[in-house]
């Protein structure tokens, strides 16, 4: 009772200290501090970000740093993170600290809520940032509001800005474009500034992924040293500035991109940012991800706990070539091969215009009758038939100028009414700014769903960016679109979520143009390019990880690349959500053998690679290698994969030193995944079985182990269990 009462009087103390003093808001993570100080003028600033101070004393030495959330049209000289025009047209803000509040959401998470409040102008603008103690991850976003008598424009409005006081830093971005999705680049940040932006709209990510990392103090490193790596959860235009001003210090901006999107606020309305997520490492890029991941898995993506299904999928097979009898065949494929899943890709649709080719359907969401006649409830039938759950790809936010709908609905297409429509892959993006189109899209799907109770699972496509940019609904606020398109897109993602909550989802945008946490809370997981090349998916795949765990990254076994071998391209699916694209019976019963065996071993090790730790161990773009493995977190079990991808004759492969072990386990390391020696193999040391061997978790972390070859296209994993 005692503790009770003392409880509740040191939180009214806080509480009266906060509105006291309100000098300093410590938001902390295990490791790590983020510090705001109210300072003269009732300014907030960043004095500090990085390593966890040890004493609360320690804070009072710090000094003030930047303006934490710099605006447009005071003092500044530099990127800032908000501009406004007022109805009175004055293009100024200046934003004072008004309150805080902190609130424990749970043991591990932490709200905090600053309000700034202008001087002058009826608008305030909250931060908020929520951290997870446990996986030293904060995410923030800004809220703005404001009285004023009529509507203020925003000009622009970050998520968050970040102050860094460093020697030096470096960028690592993702770039690049369809079937080459995520290049990692590194460059050094001097004076000025450098964007990473998109306003592609739909397809917002086809040449640069929403993350980044910054090496503070020299360039990032896997295992140590001082990195920042920061996301934006928003499945749209984002915008990250860095930008360093003449005395070296760094700001990072993240937010929606503002270009081509003022947006025009309505007095009481609020307008919300998306989160900006970052962890802070003291250790290594390596840890920052892990980080990522753990908080992902627990707080973030659609279903995070629950395994994924391994699926056979008809694309690559068939294209748009296909009626019932084929994928019969295809159906009961994939009951041989042992898969979870099968997935009919797109052609299934359209009646006046059928969907025979890319140019027309979209939009028309009725099954083709002369492909289909007993439509989607007979394929779910043979599905369960054959013991194999079922999925659909849809593309609900698009449409053929060749379909019903659009000779229907001109109405609820973006384009511009007086000129001549540019297509993207023959298509069109309907305009989800207007609720009339929400309920479209909605309605499109839940039919599908309902009608077809048994879909265990969409693949939601998106090939178009916006092009054409108009939209008849928003009339005089054109510059509302993107905003409010992703906004009605997460309006119609929603209710279907609320009402299909148990439907595993894979959001794709002709590859791996879509992808980010927003989106992973109505998604289970992602296609991260349409380029399923071994070679490249190494690459691809490594890039990816550096924020999503690998049970968001689908991965499919097609046949793409002639030159690797089935093996191969299974190993290196197998580092995320395994699954096929491929005709099945054209493979040699050695193959189609080897397909069943890696999918049973896929279920054994899948909870250990979906739910363990990374370590990145050996990075392709190092050398002709590549390395990662993934540790249970009772460090009991690691799968090890090694990849030789187009070594140099003679070139002497590097060992590999593991990590995330128990130096002081033993482990028993056994080479699985082995296919059987084919008679006229070449290859034969990627056919021969490494020796099972126990060693220790030292051992296998100071001396390391010889797993690479000097075989082009080559690969080998390795079980390694606690003995
Ligand atoms: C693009 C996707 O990335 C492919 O996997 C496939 O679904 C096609 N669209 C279908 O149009």
């Amino acid at each position: 009772m005692l503790k009770k009462l003392f409880g509740l009087s040191l939180s009214l103390i806080l509480s009266l200290s906060y509105h006291a003093n309100a000098q300093d808001i410590r938001i902390s993570t295990k490791n790590n501090d983020l510090i705001l100080r109210v300072g003269a003028g009732k300014l907030l600033y960043q004095p500090y970000l990085g390593k966890k101070l040890a004493n609360e004393s320690d804070i009072n030495r710090l000094g003030y740093g930047h303006e934490a959330y710099i605006s447009h049209g005071m003092k500044d000289y530099f990127s800032s993170a908000i501009r406004v025009v007022h109805t009175d047209h004055n293009p100024s803000l200046e934003l004072c600290y008004k309150s805080h509040s902190q609130k424990q959401i749970d043991k591990n998470v932490t709200q905090t809520t600053i309000t700034l409040k202008d001087t002058q102008y009826p608008i305030e603008v909250k931060l908020i940032y929520t951290s997870y103690a446990e996986q030293d991850i904060i995410k923030c976003h800004s809220e703005i509001t404001h009285k004023e008598d009529g509507n203020i424009m925003l000009h622009n409005y970050a998520s968050s800005m970040l102050h860094f006081d460093n020697k030096e830093y470096y960028l690592t971005s993702f770039s690049g474009d369809h079937a080459y999705e995520v290049n990692m680049s590194e460059t050094k940040l001097d004076f000025g500034k450098k964007i990473i932006d998109t306003k592609l709209g739909t397809r917002a990510n086809m040449f640069s992924a929403p993350f980044f990392i910054i090496g503070l103090d020299g360039k990032a490193q896997e295992t140590s040293g001082e990195a920042i790596l920061g996301t934006l959860a928003w499945t749209g235009n984002y915008s990250f500035i860095f930008d360093v001003d003449q005395n070296g210090e760094l700001r990072i901006v993240s937010g929606i991109n503002p270009e081509s999107s003022e947006y025009s606020l309505e007095a009481n309305k609020t307008f919300v940012t998306p989160e900006f997520i970052f962890s802070y490492s003291s250790c290594g890029v390596g840890q920052a991800s892990r980080n990522f991941h753990d908080w992902a898995l627990k707080y973030q993506v659609k279903h995070g706990d629950k395994s994924r299904l391994t699926l056979l999928n008809n694309w690559e097979a068939t294209h748009f070539d296909f009626n019932e009898e084929k994928l019969s065949v295809i159906i009961k494929d994939a009951s041989d091969m042992g898969v979870d899943m099968f997935l009919l890709d797109d052609g299934w649709f359209g009646n006046k215009y059928p969907r025979r080719n890319s140019t027309a359907g979209l939009g028309d969401w009725q099954e083709t009758k002369t492909k289909l006649p007993n439509g989607i409830a007979k394929l779910v039938e043979i599905s369960k038939e054959n013991n194999v759950k079922f999925g659909l790809w849809v593309e609900p936010e698009m449409v053929n100028p060749k379909s019903e709908l659009y000779h229907n609905h001109k109405d609820w297409v973006i384009r511009l009414p007086n000129r001549k429509e540019y297509y993207f892959r023959k298509q069109l993006v309907l305009d989800l700014s207007n609720p009339e189109v929400q309920d479209f899209v909605y309605k499109t799907v839940d039919d599908i769903l309902t009608t077809n109770p048994e879909i265990a699972f969409l693949k939601w496509d998106c090939n178009s960016p916006i092009t054409n940019i108009y939209s008849e609904y928003l009339g005089a606020n054109q510059s509302h679109l993107y905003i409010d398109y992703v906004n009605g897109l997460y309006k119609v993602l929603d209710k279907l979520l609320e009402k299909h909550p148990e439907i595993q989802m894979m959001l794709c945008a002709g590859g791996g143009g879509r992808g980010d946490f927003k989106a992973l809370e109505y998604f289970t997981e992602f296609w991260p390019s349409d380029n399923t090349g071994p070679l490249e998916r190494i690459f691809i795949q490594w890039g990816f990880s550096y924020v999503f765990p690998a049970k968001t990254l689908c991965a499919h076994v097609t046949n793409w690349d002639k030159r690797s071998g089935i093996k191969f391209k299974t190993d290196v699916a197998m580092m995320g959500k395994l699954g096929y694209d491929i005709i099945y019976h054209d493979l040699s019963p050695a193959d189609r053998a080897f397909c069943q065996r890696a999918l049973i071993t896929y279920k054994r090790i899948s909870p250990t690679i979906q739910e363990g730790d990374l370590y990145r161990l050996h990075s392709p773009y190092n050398s002709d290698h590549a390395s990662q493995m993934y540790v249970s977190k009772d460090k009991s079990k690691a799968i090890l994969f090694a990849f030789n991808m187009t070594p140099r004759n003679r070139a002497i492969p590097p060992k590999v030193k593991l990590q995330g072990l128990d130096a002081n386990k033993n482990y028993l390391i056994k080479e699985i995944n082995v296919i059987k020696q084919a008679k006229n193999t070449t290859n034969k040391k990627q056919t021969q079985k490494e020796e099972d061997f126990i060693v220790s978790g030292s051992f296998l972390m100071n001396f390391g182990l010889d797993v690479f070859l000097a075989n082009e296209r080559s690969s080998k994993v390795f079980e390694i269990t606690e003995q």
